[in-house]
């Protein structure tokens, strides 16, 4: 059956233009006004955007269900209107060989309600200084190299993996952090360090590891992407690389730009993740960063645990917190309701660019041809985020409570429904 989007603000060619969606078999087949279907969708007074793109969640699937698995998480994705995903390595076991990848694979496409993509491991385990089968893991399927969770410590290692990537033609994408300097650190080294009394992070155990790398992208001329970018410091090492025309591309998660240190209150490890939040310096350096194109997409870090993970203190608690359901919500309210940003600007770090960065074909775009990863959202309504209104098996983040424009009415993939607000 033919399905019409109908008199949606549609982010169309980096524009917002109202026109009509036709959807047949799964792909678009029309746009352009006055169309008609048999179903009608009214996106009268809605935005209509290309499905969002994730390309940093942690699905603990296999290994640690209990936090969430790649149904829950892609529900969850689902209901941020997010239609792609790609999903960390840092599972147990890590997919350290094809075989082990490739099941990952199919258990996404099966359980998946969403795209998932899937990265697999630079190192061996994430650990030590082992690489697997490069080439067989990007045969069986693998978007991306990533050790995200851990840094890699030896140059000599990053360098090897580098180099083979390089050959590969697979992006390493890198969770920057030294561990000598990190020094068992629960949160930035800043005021709150002091306050509550716990560890500091320095920001030297993710800037020296980004310089270091910048150095040996340099040299082997691999694409390399830094995860979750969290300093000013960072920022401006990637934009003077960038200048050096080194291949290098970068993220930044939503808690980075919209948090600061200043806001963890009462030591509620709900503010904690790694990266840590940082200084209000940090995080206007993060915006400028963005807004400069240093900063190529954002991604959201969606890190579920369970609340017995999350119990206690900064000290005890794991680091990370969800982020698929609140994620635009969340930058519209606060980056572009403020004026910080366009519309079409935040649209563009969460469709077009993360395509572009990742070389996603058939992601990021509403085009003729192209399958229906459509999301529509309400910008005008207000609305509080509820903690039983999550669908990830976790609830740990701190936005919960806070009132947002920008909620999902509608998220499709290949035109089929996968979330549907409730009526008001
Ligand atoms: O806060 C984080 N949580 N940072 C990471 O790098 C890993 C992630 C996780 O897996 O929970
Ligand atoms: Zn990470
Ligand atoms: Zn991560």
């Amino acid at each position: 059956m033919a399905t019409v989007i109908k008199n949606g603000q549609v982010y169309l060619d980096n524009r917002l233009t109202q026109c009509d969606i036709l959807i047949e078999n799964g792909c678009i087949s029309a746009i352009g006004q006055d169309l008609a279907a048999e179903q009608v969708i009214d996106a009268q007074d809605k935005l209509v955007s290309p499905g969002l793109i994730d390309m940093h969640v942690h699905y603990r699937d296999p290994g640690q269900t209990a936090k969430e698995n790649v149904h829950s998480g892609t529900l969850a994705a689902a209901h941020g209107g997010f239609t792609t995903t790609a999903a960390m390595p840092n599972v147990v076991p890590v997919p350290n060989t094809a075989e082990l990848l490739q099941k990952m694979i199919t258990n996404n496409e099966q359980n998946g309600v969403v795209h998932v993509l899937q990265y697999g491991p630079i190192t061996v385990d994430e650990v030590g200084d082992t690489l697997p089968d490069y080439a067989g893991l990007k045969k069986a399927g693998a978007i991306a190299l990533s050790n995200d969770g851990k840094g890699v410590q030896s140059a000599q290692t990053m360098y090897k993996a580098m180099q083979q990537a390089k050959d590969n033609h697979l992006i390493i994408a890198e969770h920057a952090q030294d561990d000598a300097l990190f020094n068992l650190g629960v949160i930035n080294s800043g005021s709150k360090a002091k306050k509550f009394n716990l560890r500091p992070i320095t920001e030297l155990a993710e800037t020296t590891q980004i310089a270091r790398d910048l150095l040996l992208a340099a040299k082997t001329g691999v694409h390399y992407h830094v995860c979750h970018v969290s300093t000013k410091i960072s920022v401006d090492l990637i934009r003077i690389a960038k200048k050096r025309g080194v291949p290098v591309t970068c993220e930044v998660a939503p808690h980075h730009l919209l948090l600061t240190e200043n806001d963890i209150a009462q030591n509620d490890s709900n503010f904690k993740m790694n990266p840590p939040l940082r200084s209000k310096q940090d995080q206007q350096a993060l915006i400028r960063g963005l807004l400069d194109g240093t900063i190529d997409m954002i991604a959201t870090d969606h890190a579920p645990h369970t609340q017995q993970d999350k119990a206690g203190s900064f000290n005890e608690a794991a680091f990370g917190i969800t982020g698929s359901e609140t994620a635009f919500s969340e930058l519209y309210t606060q980056l572009v309701k403020k004026g910080h940003c366009s519309l079409t600007q935040l649209l563009a770090w969460l469709t077009i660019k993360p395509a572009k960065v990742f070389n996603l074909q058939h992601a990021g775009r509403i085009a003729i041809g192209e399958p229906a990863d459509i999301a529509i959202f309400d910008l005008q309504t207000k609305k509080k985020l509820h903690q039983q209104d999550y669908f990830s098996k976790s609830c740990n983040t701190p936005f919960t409570g806070d009132t947002v424009y920008g909620s999902t009415m509608m998220t499709m993939v290949a035109g089929r429904v996968v979330y549907q607000a409730k009526e008001q």
